[in-house]
């Protein structure tokens, strides 16, 4: 049997930086675990407009659709802000994810013991935090028509459009329940069905899928209170179920619980191929961080963790998945920090590849 193909998409800014660490992370998996990929490299975002004049050429896309996982950076930087909208490095990575029909995006925050105290919030609020947000990835206002910029009368004015079907509720719906029945068998589902019909239907759905898990606690929450209640005692969730730009904030705002951006990895799935395995992408759910790209300082954690997504959902490699998050949490264990997660007093920064070096060498410890 051949091995498992995947595509690495290093990206923009720091992309390029972190994903050097996960291949150290793969080649390790491949010499010691007898865990062989078949790893091809190709460009996305900025990077391939710069080469093709299109953030995503046709042959990288084909490509993606054909192999088992795609490992991603990141996209974007200022240098292109100056685009068209139609090829920002960002519509890159929008079109893989729509292409591909990604619709579950798995966004797990974790609060490893060892960071405990470096949230901005106080430790008994985030310690031994575990909670999964499922962030609706391929609809919503960031795909729904109408959209753009029209003249109306003697002004412009910009228009983004939120748009459900019942289908794509109650398929998203569907995995967030799954997830919930192998956790803590707890659902929070976030709109604001209080101003937006989009929110009514979506609360509907979910709670109709609902009846097909009775086991599942059901819980809904508008989605500005939602944020409100993630700060104030985030312990009370389990799994999250929310929109495409509710997600966006609410994970941004669920990183900084687990002490930085840096760390928070995710995984977009979408319905299982031939074989078995879901469509997927996995990428950290941060940016191209422009302000510190080619400095060394950049966390591969985020990364790194999101290749141990791709060994549990694309692999049924759970075990191996696990052993990626312990010698994770043992680096931090040691006091190991990238600039990102410095606090404490006296302790100097260690660089990316430092960093993934390290991780590399508890792989090797726990065998
Ligand atoms: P960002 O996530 O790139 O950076 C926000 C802040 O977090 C910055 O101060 C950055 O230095 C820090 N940070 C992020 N990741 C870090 C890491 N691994 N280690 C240490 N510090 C880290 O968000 P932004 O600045 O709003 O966006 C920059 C660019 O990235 C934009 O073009 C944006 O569109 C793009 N972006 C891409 C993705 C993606 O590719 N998935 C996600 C978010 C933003
Ligand atoms: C993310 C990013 C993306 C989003 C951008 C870069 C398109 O912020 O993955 O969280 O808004 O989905
Ligand atoms: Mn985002």
């Amino acid at each position: 049997m051949s091995n498992p193909s995947l595509l690495i998409l290093p990206g923009d800014g720091i992309g390029p930086e972190v994903m050097a660490e996960v291949s150290k992370i793969i080649d390790w998996f491949g010499a010691k675990r007898g865990l062989k990929f078949d790893v091809s490299e190709d460009l996305v975002g900025g990077c391939a407009y710069d080469k093709h004049g299109t953030p995503l050429h046709d042959d990288t896309m084909a490509k993606a659709q054909e192999v088992d996982a795609v490992l991603l950076g990141a996209v974007g930087g200022p240098k292109y802000d100056v685009l068209d909208f139609s090829v920002k490095p960002e519509r890159g990575l929008l079109r893989l994810r729509k292409e591909m029909d990604l619709y579950a995006n798995l966004r797990p925050a974790q609060c490893f013991d060892a960071l405990a105290d470096f949230s901005s919030l106080k430790k008994d609020v985030v310690a031994g935090l575990d909670i999964m947000i499922v962030r609706e990835l391929t609809s919503g206002v960031y795909f729904g028509e109408p959209r753009g910029i029209f003249e109306e009368g003697n002004e412009r004015v910009g228009i983004n459009t939120q748009r459900y079907t019942e289908s794509e509720i109650d398929r998203v719906a569907r995995s967030a329940f799954e997830l919930a029945m192998k956790r803590g068998k707890k659902l929070c589902s976030m709109e604001k069905a209080n101003v937006m019909e989009s929110g009514i239907l979506w609360r509907e759905v979910v709670t109709e899928v609902g009846k097909d898990y009775p086991e599942v606690e059901l819980s809904h929450m508008y989605a500005d209170a939602g944020a409100m209640q993630l700060t104030r005692w985030p312990k009370q969730f389990d799994v999250i179920v929310t929109d495409n730009l509710f997600g966006d904030l609410l994970s941004d705002l669920a990183a900084m619980l687990t002490g930085s951006l840096g760390m928070l990895p995710s995984a977009s799935l979408g319905a299982p191929m031939e074989n078995g395995r879901p469509k997927a992408l996995y990428e950290p759910v941060h940016g191209s961080a422009p302000d510190i790209a080619g400095q060394g300082k950049a966390n591969p954690i985020a990364c790194i963790l999101s290749f141990a997504m791709a060994l549990r959902y694309s692999f049924d490699k759970g075990d191996e998945a696990a052993r990626v998050e312990e010698a994770v949490n043992a680096v931090l264990a040691d006091g190991l920090r990238t600039a990102d997660l410095l606090g404490e007093e006296g302790v100097q920064p260690v660089s990316t590849s430092e960093m993934g070096d390290a991780i590399v060498a508890k792989l090797e410890a726990s065998l």
